[in-house]
């Protein structure tokens, strides 16, 4: 088959660590790895050091987007206890506002029914509420949604009962969107005796059933996100190895590969990845972009070499099939061959429209 030309990935799901953690991943290198993934559009999570919960802190990691980002960067503001008015104020700047209701890397969550409430009822409607919530938490997130006429988007679903929880409350007419992780559609607890820490992440890798489910229900997932989690080798082999994996470079071939193997079609792949993700948070087009694959190239996974800090995959050793050769962004090559040509400060800082 010759060169495929699609549409660029945006990912609504990425942990780039700056600015305080950046010997894990920052704006340049994160972004680094999002051209090499084929994502010229990514949506930063707020559970960073410091974390982006006021004005003062969206501003700094704003003007770092600026100075390095090389694809283009929303950036969510994070809910705390007592900052409902303070998130509400970023609603123009920021992509959403993400809540923890469900314990994970960093101190973020919010876990008391009056901060909560607050959240739900101060947002302004129409901008997303992201969640991460798991099991009970989910229809805790979608009855405050329903009830306070909020746009909830639930991140990294990952078990069989979740998901046909969030199909019958979609059914219903639920204000809800739900993204999956390429980790929980392509490795589950089966494969924690051979990845030991690398496996771990929030949410954990389930059974294969769960795992299935993900698959049979794939008609109700409207995006497929990283939840990229960039954290050192070093640090996932100490005693307390904190949760979650780089994913922003292996999720487009692992992807290919589905579409080969006949397991996702090429239309799903393009509606998962880049038409819903950018109508759910309202993204600002980007004119004269675009990826193009070489999809008969088979390659296995390396464990080094790529360009997010960190360096490893828990994908290692993966047989794939479909390999980027090229990304367009803004009519300037972004990447070719390996090689990221976009530099520091060619990416911009996105709202949402
Ligand atoms: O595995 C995870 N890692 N899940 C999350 O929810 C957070 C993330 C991180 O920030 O490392
Ligand atoms: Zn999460
Ligand atoms: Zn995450």
């Amino acid at each position: 088959m010759p060169t495929l030309r699609l549409p660029a990935l945006t990912d609504v799901h990425v942990h780039l660590r700056d600015l305080g953690e950046t010997h894990k991943e920052d704006f340049a290198s994160g972004t680094a790895a999002a051209l090499a993934g084929g994502v010229t559009t990514v949506l930063a999570m707020p559970n960073t050091k410091p974390p982006v919960i006021d004005s003062a802190v969206f501003d700094s990691a704003a003007a770092s987007v600026q100075r390095q980002a090389r694809a283009d960067v929303g950036l969510f503001v994070g809910a705390a206890a007592g900052n409902a008015q303070a998130a509400a104020a970023l609603a123009d700047r920021a992509v959403g506002l993400k809540i923890y209701l469900d314990a994970t890397y960093g101190p973020l969550r919010v876990n008391d029914w009056t901060s909560l409430l607050a959240h739900f009822r101060t947002w302004p409607r129409g901008r997303v509420i992201a969640v991460h919530a798991e099991e009970l938490s989910i229809p805790v997130a979608v009855g405050l949604a329903w009830a306070y006429g909020q746009r909830l988007h639930l991140c990294h679903v990952s078990r069989r009962e979740e998901l046909a929880y969030i199909q019958a409350a979609k059914a219903q007419g639920a204000p809800i969107t739900c993204e999956v992780t390429p980790h929980h559609l392509f490795l589950d607890e089966t494969d924690l005796p051979r990845l030991g820490a690398r496996g771990q992440m929030r949410p954990p890798l389930a059974t294969p059933d769960d795992r299935a489910g993900l698959w049979e229900m794939l008609d109700v997932v409207d995006c497929i996100a990283t939840d990229h989690a960039p954290h050192t080798l070093a640090e996932k082999s100490s005693d307390a190895p904190p949760p979650g994996i780089p994913g922003l470079e292996t999720t487009l071939p692992l992807l290919l590969t589905a579409v080969a193997e006949g397991r996702l079609t090429l239309d799903r792949l393009v509606a998962l990845t880049h038409t819903h993700p950018r109508q759910i948070f309202r993204l600002p087009e980007q004119p004269d972009t675009y990826i193009e694959i070489d999809p008969d190239a088979r390659w296995t996974l390396p464990d080094s070499g790529w360009h997010t800090r960190p360096g490893w995959s828990a994908f290692a050793g993966r047989p794939a099939q479909g390999r980027l050769r090229r990304v367009v962004l803004r009519g300037q090559t972004a990447f070719e061959d390996g090689v990221v040509l976009a530099a520091p400060g060619s990416g911009r800082l996105i709202s949402p429209l």
